[in-house]
Order: structure tokens, then C-alpha cells, then sequence
């Protein structure tokens, strides 16, 4: 049994033992690369189902590269799984929490039941001094919470201290985000809790110096480090509304907003990045994100500095409607107050995620888009190459097939929405003898409209 208050990094040199509680896209993936960095990690979560099929080298979600990795780092026995948090509090001298913090139901803040039923549990269950570090997106605030959830919770005298290190992992590239970070952000409330992140991020800043790259490091104070996640989001989500404002005044005055993008993204002051313009942002962090900046901001007396990004979300949503006018347009069908009738139109669609190469729907723009064509009395035939069966559970009234041919077999109009590599490669020639008319909404501006126009194709993409 290991001594109270012993410092961890003592009898670990400088390779702390590491858990990472919750198992979602965050938690597992850090878990399996850091096990990859050459750490002792442990996964933790109450999904059983989930934690047996990590344990049995599956990764339930779709992430390139990663169930490679995870086998891999099973069979080094460095990585493992388990439901018990007993064995957690024993063996992690650096707990990184990692749960969900979803939008509340029908409120713009966060919903923090997670982060406080997982603290509340390991603190029960510790017997030594450890780093209790938050990994998951919060309200600037949270972590001082967090520290008097542990004050509370854990044994006396124990000593147990809270730190924070957002994480910046977008998915479908998330092992490469998780190893090769453009910046690590962390904050420590002591010297030892210090010396403690700087060993726990060690291999990485090795894994650099061995690929002569260099990663900044940022220490900062704890709200800091809370609002870097945040405001790096409220950024990301400010360029794109940016570019789909833009992209509708382009349509409005007969502009072209890619050839646009493409020129003011040469401006490193502006930089090309999350500038494409198309039918909105979604996924789990950025909508829910800016909605909970937004609400703390409120919370602590400076709502009206945000009210801009109330804004970012209307545009951001406002696509939505937009991209199903568009289709109308494309069909011929003109919009009445509550949109158009679709009724015996048959679209070919395309995606269902919110982003390609990955399974995720979540608060997904294509299934939204999907789900209004469908409510305007379309026959939507949706297909996607991995996003199926988890939009199948969340849009059971739309029709889904497995192969692309499928899918657009005699349709009316094609709606290509997420850029998955299947969908940019399309060949005009050979996609209209499929189909019954040739009409392509190109949701992802991925296609050279001149080309298929030249192929017999009514085209229109987004803003151009
Ligand atoms: C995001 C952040 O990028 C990441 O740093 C953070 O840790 C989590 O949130 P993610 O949700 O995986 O990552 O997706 P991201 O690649 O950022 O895309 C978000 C949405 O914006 C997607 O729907 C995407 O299609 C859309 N997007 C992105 C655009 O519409 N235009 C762009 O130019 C870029």
C-alpha cells in the first residue's frame, strides 16, 4: 500500500503513472497515446460495454489510425481498461478527467454532472496525494470547484491537488493532435503539482525533439488555462459564420466566396485555415461551446461583450434553412412561408456526419439539413461511408442505404454535404448516368463547377 502525501514523482521518476477518467473520443484516445508515449496509463469509465470493447482491443467509435494503436499498446501491457474505480485511485499518480460536458437540456450552459460525479468518486477512493487534472471543456470557474469537490470528498490530510490542461484534439485527427499538439496549456497550483505536468507531458516534447519539432509550452493560472479551450472554439466558430456571411452576400451579389477565401487567406494576418465556407459548423464542441461561453460570460457580468457570438451561432444555424431553399431552387420548387414542398422529389444525399472521417453525428449540419428535407416532404436516400448506423438511431424517418450507388440511382438532385474522399472524387460523367436529372448541391464546395456544368449539370455550391 502505497504512503500518503508521498510524492509521486519520486518513485516514478520521471514517468508518472497516468488515468484518464471517462473513455469517450477525449479520454480514450489520450489514453491509448500516451500509452504509445511509453506511460503506464489506465482507461477508466462506468460504460462497461464500452471499457470491454477497448479491453478487447476494439475501439467502438471511427478514428483513423487509433485501432492500431490500441492493440498495439495492449499487447505492450502498458494500457489498460477497467469500471473500477478502486483500481484507478490506486495506480494513477495523474488523473486526467475527461467526461463529457454536454449542453444542459434546453439551456445554452454546460452540463457539469459528469466532471462532479467523477471527482466525487476518485476522491472517495484515494489514499495518497495525487494530480487531479481537467482535460474536459468548462466554464471558466470550474476547476476551483473542482478543488473543493476534492477538499471534500477525499480522505483528510491527503493533501490532493487540482490542475488543468485543456486539450485541442480535433476528431479524425485526433492521434496526431494528441502526439504531435501544436501547444501543450497547462495549469498548477504548486511547484510539485508543476514538476508533475512538466513529467507527465515529457514524452511529447521528447517525441518533438526526436522529430526536430518543437512544441510550445503555455503555463498559466487555472481560469486561463479553462478559457484557452474555449476561446480557441469561439474563434474557430467566429471565421467560419465570418465566411458564410460572406458566402451569402457572394451568392446575394454574384460573387465567388472560395476564390474569396482563397485571397484573403493569403493574408498570414487572416491565415486559409477554417475559412470554408459551407452549410455550417457542428459536432460536439463548437456549437455547445460558444453557447456555454456565451451563458458564463452572462453569468459573470460581461454578456453583452458576447453578444457577437450569439450572432456566430444564428448564422451558423440560419444555413441550415438556407441550404434547404437551395435544393428547392435547384428542383424549381419555390419556398412559402414554411419553406418549400418537396413532395415527390427524390434526393440523393450524401453524409451524415458533421465532418468527414469520423462516425459522429452529433448537432451534425448534413443530418439537420437531411432531417428538414425530409420534414418539407422530400425522399431523402442518405448514404455515408461510416456515419450510418449512428444516424439511422437518431433520424429513423429518413431512408439510408449502403452504398453510394444506391443512393443516387434516379434521383432528382444529388446533395454532396460532407467532403468525404468518396464524394470529392466523383466523376460528373459517370454520377449522371446514374441519376435522373442532372442537379448537384455541392454543400462542400469541393467541385469545379465549370466541369460539371460542362457534363450537363445544373450546379450550385455554397456562396459562389
Ligand atoms: C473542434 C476543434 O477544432 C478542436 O480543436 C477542439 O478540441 C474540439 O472542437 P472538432 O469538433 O473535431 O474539433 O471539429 P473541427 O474539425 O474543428 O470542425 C468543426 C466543424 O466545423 C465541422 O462541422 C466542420 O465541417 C466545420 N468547418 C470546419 C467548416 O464548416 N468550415 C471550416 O473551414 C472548417
Amino acid at each position: 500500500m502505497a504512503n500518503a502525501n508521498q510524492n509521486p514523482s519520486q518513485n516514478t521518476t520521471t514517468r508518472p503513472r497516468i488515468s484518464f477518467l471517462g473513455c469517450g473520443y477525449l479520454g480514450a484516445t489520450y489514453a491509448i497515446c500516451f500509452a504509445e508515449l511509453g506511460y503506464e496509463v489506465i482507461g477508466y469509465d462506468v460504460d462497461t460495454a464500452k471499457i470491454e470493447a477497448f479491453a478487447s482491443g476494439t475501439v467502438p467509435f471511427h478514428e483513423p489510425g487509433l485501432p492500431e494503436l490500441l492493440k498495439k499498446n495492449l499487447e505492450s501491457g502498458r494500457l489498460r481498461f477497467t469500471t473500477d474505480v478502486q483500481a484507478v485511485a490506486d495506480f494513477a499518480d495523474v488523473h486526467f478527467i475527461c467526461v463529457g460536458t454536454p449542453q444542459r437540456k434546453g439551456e445554452p450552459g454546460a452540463d457539469l454532472s459528469y466532471i462532479e460525479a467523477s471527482v466525487v468518486d476518485l476522491s472517495r477512493h484515494l489514499s495518497r496525494k495525487v494530480l487531479i487534472v481537467g482535460k474536459s471543456t468548462v466554464p471558466v470557474g470550474t476547476a476551483s470547484w473542482v478543488q473543493e469537490l476534492v477538499d471534500r470528498h477525499a480522505p483528510e490530510g491527503l493533501g490532493v491537488e487540482v490542475g488543468w490542461s485543456p486539450e485541442f484534439l480535433q476528431e479524425s485527427n485526433a492521434m496526431h493532435d494528441v502526439l504531435r499538439p501544436n501547444r501543450i496549456v497547462y495549469a498548477a497550483q504548486s511547484e510539485w503539482a508543476s514538476q508533475l505536468l512538466k513529467d507527465v507531458h515529457r514524452g511529447i516534447l521528447e517525441l518533438a525533439a526526436v522529430e526536430d519539432r518543437e512544441v510550445p509550452v503555455v503555463e498559466t493560472d487555472l481560469a486561463t488555462a479553462e478559457l484557452v479551450k474555449v476561446a480557441a472554439n469561439a474563434f474557430l466558430s467566429t471565421k467560419i459564420s465570418f465566411i458564410n456571411a460572406m458566402a451569402d452576400l457572394s451568392e446575394a451579389a454574384g460573387a465567388d466566396v472560395v476564390d474569396l477565401a482563397k485571397a484573403i487567406g493569403y493574408d498570414q494576418r487572416i491565415g486559409n485555415k477554417f475559412l470554408r465556407a459551407g452549410i455550417g459548423f457542428g459536432g460536439g464542441c463548437l456549437p455547445k461551446d460558444i453557447r456555454a461561453l456565451s451563458a458564463r460570460a452572462r453569468e459573470l457580468g460581461v454578456g453583452e461583450s458576447f453578444r457577437f457570438l450569439d450572432e456566430v451561432d444564428a448564422v451558423n444555424t440560419r444555413r441550415r434553412t438556407h441550404t434547404v431553399r437551395s435544393v428547392a431552387n435547384l428542383v424549381g420548387r419555390t419556398s412559402g412561408p414554411n419553406g418549400p414542398d418537396l413532395s415527390g422529389v427524390r434526393v440523393a444525399y450524401l453524409g451524415a456526419t458533421f465532418k468527414p472521417d469520423t462516425d459522429d453525428i452529433r448537432d451534425s449540419p448534413a443530418l439537420a439539413v437531411a432531417r428538414k428535407l425530409r420534414a418539407a416532404r422530400a425522399d431523402v436516400v442518405v448514404y455515408d461511408p461510416e456515419g450510418l448506423e449512428n444516424a439511422k438511431a437518431e433520424a429513423p424517418e429518413l431512408s439510408f442505404v449502403k452504398t453510394l450507388a444506391e443512393a443516387v440511382a434516379g434521383a432528382d438532385v444529388v446533395c454532396a454535404m460532407v467532403p468525404w474522399e468518396e464524394f470529392r472524387t466523383l466523376d460528373p460523367e459517370a454520377l449522371g448516368q446514374q441519376v435522373a436529372e442532372r442537379r448537384i448541391l455541392d454543400g462542400m464546395n469541393a467541385f469545379d463547377p465549370e466541369r460539371w456544368r460542362s457534363h450537363g449539370w445544373t450546379y450550385q455550391g455554397i456562396g459562389r
